[in-house]
């Protein structure tokens, strides 16, 4: 799983149709994987003259890609959907047609029931079957009904999806590239394993192949996603099954590319290789996120997460002994069924033992069809906030201090553009953290040497170090 967990929406960012080209109106929720997702699904429909628009009126067809990791999100899907409706019967009136399609975690999960509340939905498919896209549009055009597409089909949705243009990424710095989809974790409480199906990784050349596009249109640094990023088993050109740390490595040698990092990690998965891998490559960024969800060991066993918690702090450990200013980010969850103070306690006291620069942390909330929903001592929504303000509060002065402690210091900050205000430019640490400067334009693409001087409360203020310099 990923970091930006907002379930608010974000809309492509478009430009204008081009006469002759339909109108692509994309909205997309969650995670990463489905940012990623929804850029494929626009590069799958640009043969068939689909480009990117701002305004849903102006759409041809409207693709909601959505997230169900948590609660309401069916919710939420209906009641865009209704706003949505008003829009293609608007159209309709004026002898426009509108493809709408519902796409990700909520139509993978809700498929039939999607079609059942909201029929003026064209399109319903899961997150396995984005490369039949086109054959489902044109369907839906020939049929004039509905047609869903949810199966896990035996082919692998990487094989067929055309590689990503350098547009997609022309001009972006930073660029996300999937690797590996789905999990065969089953954690008690997670519907992923049911949603994105079972884990698959995509073939190492494919995966070169893109990285090097990216580089060559100008992107330096590379998130490699997944949802179980680190059990990455893609076939290598020699045949064999190539781990994670193995197509880091590989990954590393791309001239251009200086800066890479994955997520989500598993515990579990984190092998001696890829602990190598942060000692040996100087690119792998000293940031890792690595979900531990819970503290106490009855709670990770009930959430059938496969380790304790010794194990997280000595893997931990193992890992700042070789990159010592690697920093941790983690997902947890408060309210797990059957968790006791004493469990909470636990939990609050590995945060306090391992230090988080960053924390995703969330109440725990029935998903049905998981194990832990049916599961008894299901915890009273007023524990849970309880617990939650007590986490989140200890997680914001862990963060605060992290952030405090690059003050003063000088940190080799990688330029994404221009930020809000004029002559401002915005880069990130190797750290993961936003910082703003006053600069020239042209720093963008470039990794420079920056004094931070100040702590906002999610970015960092700077100073070029050549400007500190006497003339
Ligand atoms: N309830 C609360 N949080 C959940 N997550 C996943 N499923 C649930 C659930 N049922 C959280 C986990 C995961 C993150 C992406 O979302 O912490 O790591
Ligand atoms: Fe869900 Fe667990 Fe798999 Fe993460 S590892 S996607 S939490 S089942």
């Amino acid at each position: 799983m990923t970091t930006d967990f907002s379930i608010k929406p974000h809309s492509a960012n478009a430009s204008d149709v081009r006469p002759n080209t339909r109108g692509l109106h994309m909205i997309t929720w969650g995670c990463q994987m489905n940012v990623y997702d929804s850029a494929r699904m626009t590069d799958v429909l640009r043969p068939l003259g689909y480009a990117p628009v701002d305004d849903p009126a102006q759409a041809d067809m409207i693709i909601l890609n959505t997230c169900h990791i948590r609660d309401r999100a069916a919710e939420k899907v209906f009641s865009e959907l209704g706003r949505l409706r008003h829009i293609k019967e608007e159209r309709s009136t004026e002898g426009r047609q509108t493809v709408l399609a519902v796409a990700g975690c909520v139509a993978q999960a809700e498929g039939e029931q999607i079609l059942k509340r909201a029929p003026y939905v064209d399109i319903v498919l899961g997150p396995q079957t984005y490369h039949r896209l086109p054959e489902m549009v044109a369907r839906a055009a020939r049929a004039g009904g509905s047609v869903i597409d949810t199966d896990f089909p035996a082919e692998q949705k990487f094989d067929f999806l055309p590689d990503s243009e350098a547009p997609q990424t022309a001009g972006n710095v930073t660029a996300f590239l999937t690797v590996q989809e789905g999990c065969d974790k089953f954690c008690s409480f997670c519907v992923v394993p049911y949603t994105r199906g079972a884990e698959a990784s995509r073939p190492v050349a494919s995966v070169l192949a893109e990285a090097r596009r990216m580089v060559a249109s100008g992107v330096r640094e590379l998130t490699l996603l997944g949802q179980n990023v680190n059990a990455y088993h893609g076939e290598g050109p020699d045949g064999g099954a190539w781990s994670l740390a193995r197509l880091a490595y590989a990954l590393a040698e791309i001239p251009g590319l200086e800066r890479i990092r994955y997520m989500t990690s598993h515990p579990r998965d984190m092998g001696d290789d890829l602990i190598m891998a942060h000692r040996d490559l100087p690119a792998l960024m000293p940031f890792l996120h690595l979900p531990v969800q819970a503290g106490s060991d009855k709670i990770l066993k009930a959430m059938n997460r496969g380790h304790t918690a010794d194990e997280y702090r000595r893997l931990v450990e193992r890992l700042r002994q070789v990159r010592p200013d690697l920093a941790l980010s983690s997902d947890f969850i408060v309210g797990h069924p059957g968790e006791t103070d004493e469990d909470f306690e636990a939990t609050m006291q590995l945060i306090r033992d391992v230090g988080f620069a960053l924390a995703y942390s969330f109440k725990y909330s029935i998903r049905p069809g998981t194990p832990a929903a049916g599961a008894p001592l299901q915890v009273a929504e007023a524990v849970k906030d309880e617990r939650l303000q007590a986490l989140q509060a200890l997680l914001r002065e862990q963060q605060d201090s992290f952030n405090d402690a690059v003050v003063d210091v000088v940190a080799p900050v990688l330029f994404t553009g221009r930020g809000r205000k004029p002559g401002q430019m915005v880069g990130r640490s190797p750290w993961l953290q936003p910082v703003h400067v006053d600069g020239p334009d042209d720093l963008v693409g470039r990794t420079v040497p920056v004094l931070i001087t100040e702590r906002r409360s999610n970015s960092l203020v700077g100073t070029l170090v050549e400007e500190c310099m006497p003339a």
